[in-house]
């Protein structure tokens, strides 16, 4: 198994370049099942994540080709998918390829929309909490769907097609949103879609799909009215930067003091991380080609946060925080109110150095002076990511194992922090 070795020290300085995001990719590459036409996909990120969803779509039936320039190449221009499903031959998602990611789950919307029936194997995914699906199930029936669960799948039937309803979400979820979103674009009838997921990711395949001809409004709202059309065609679309990819390397770069440009990120999608970072002491400021972030004092300062959903601060940058602010001088309290479990990076951090006392879903960090390089294990995507920012600050080396987690959602991590002046290297077996 691979592993990362990271020696602390060194001043981050020069330019990243932001990849596509994660989150946003996942979910249009589900939404070309929507079509029997092709669906080209631009600045899709490298990431283990796609490339299991892309053999989970072929599995269904779609063709799936990659153009375009790897990742480190100079200048890097995105990766191309493009995604063609004239047929879907199988109705079925299956247990083995499901349960290693969650979002893969989310191709029971399209499948039941245009084929009218779906058998999907129950999630898996990061252990970062319980994650049920009851949202969309509920959402689904509420569209006329009969579910069944059996044996570890959802069994979803939609006679004659799905038809438009009223749905209000309890709870905001993005997954949910995207699943009843996709759904509706081929229902009978209107959809209204309310406490929807407002994420830039849930707009990004919103837009996606009004290219592909679904009828959409309110995008970027908690309301959205979708009228479903008989069919919808194909399109080129590019995929959103990578916000947290963005706040990551951000963090990065603040917790060695340094001086780094984050090329193609945008800062209209990442407002209340940037509000944070200047409470911290860090400041980020738009360029003609991205986003420089700089310290501004010798100090980081401590901060105040709750994560919530869109446009609140990410969960997503949870574990990263955590990390950055063990080196603040003054005690930071970070509550978590998404996820139940998103805190095990706490014991990492707490190997090399950092004081963190955690009471229930609120992590009180009290900055130390130093922190050590210690051997660690990432736990899920983004607690890995974070105990590289640590490491960046720590004396001596950082033997981080299990990076499977890493490659999931960061594309050529390694090389990008290399890139900028890290002491960084990936050791095979
Ligand atoms: C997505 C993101 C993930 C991010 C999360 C929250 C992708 C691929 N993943 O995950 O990176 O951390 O949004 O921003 O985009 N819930 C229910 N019932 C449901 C569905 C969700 O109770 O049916 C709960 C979850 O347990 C959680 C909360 O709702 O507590 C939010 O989860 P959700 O927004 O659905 O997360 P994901 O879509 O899985």
């Amino acid at each position: 198994m691979d592993r990362i070795l990271i020696r602390g020290g060194n001043v981050l300085r020069g330019d990243i370049h932001i990849s596509g995001a994660k989150n946003a990719a996942l979910p249009l590459l589900i939404a070309a099942l929507l079509t029997d036409e092709p669906v080209t996909l631009s600045n899709v990120p490298r990431l283990a994540d796609v490339s299991l969803l892309l053999r989970i779509l072929r599995e269904l039936g779609a063709e799936t080709a990659l153009a375009g320039r790897k990742a480190g190449e100079s200048p890097f221009t995105g990766d191309t998918v493009r995604i063609h499903a004239p047929e879907i031959v199988s109705t079925t998602a299956p247990y083995e390829l499901v349960s290693k990611m969650r979002a893969s789950f989310w191709v029971l919307g399209p499948l039941l929309a245009r084929c009218h029936e779906a058998r999907v194997s129950l999630p898996g995914g990061c252990a970062i909490g319980t994650r049920p699906v009851d949202l969309y199930l509920k959402a689904l029936e509420a569209m006329g769907a009969e579910i069944d669960i059996e044996a570890g799948y959802v069994i979803a039937r939609a006679p004659g097609g799905l038809k438009g309803a009223r749905i209000v979400f309890p709870k905001v979820s993005v997954g949910a949103t995207h699943v009843t979103l996709m759904a509706a674009t081929l229902a009978r009838g209107e959809t209204v879609i309310e406490n929807a997921a407002r994420e830039p990711e849930v707009s990004d395949v919103a837009n996606c799909l009004m290219a592909m001809g679904a009828r959409i409004e309110g995008i970027g709202t908690s309301t959205l009215h979708v009228t479903g059309v008989d069919r919808l065609h194909g399109a080129a679309y590019p995929v959103i930067a990578d916000r947290i990819e963005t706040g990551t390397y951000a963090m990065a770069a603040a917790m060695t003091g340094g001086d780094v440009l984050l090329r193609n990120a945008r800062a209209d999608i990442l407002d209340a991380f940037i509000e944070v970072m200047d409470e911290a002491g860090v400041s980020v400021t738009e360029e003609k080609d991205g986003l420089r972030v700089r310290r501004c004092s010798d100090a980081l300062l401590p901060v105040s946060v709750e994560t919530r959903p869109y446009p609140g601060f990410p969960t997503d940058l949870q574990a990263q925080l955590m990390a950055l602010m063990t080196r603040a001088e003054g005690v930071s309290t970070i509550r978590e109110t998404i996820f139940e479990n998103r805190c095990m990076h706490v014991q990492e951090l707490a190997r090399m150095g950092a004081d963190i006392r955690l009471n229930g879903d609120t992590a009180l960090v009290h900055g130390v002076e130093h922190l050590t390089g210690a051997p660690v294990m990432a736990t899920d995507l983004r607690a890995s990511v974070s105990l590289v920012i640590a490491a960046l600050a720590a004396e001596g080396e950082t033997e981080l194992n299990r990076v499977y987690h890493l490659d999931r959602g960061f594309e050529t991590l390694e090389k990008k922090l290399s890139a900028v002046g890290a002491d960084i290297e990936r050791v095979s077996g």
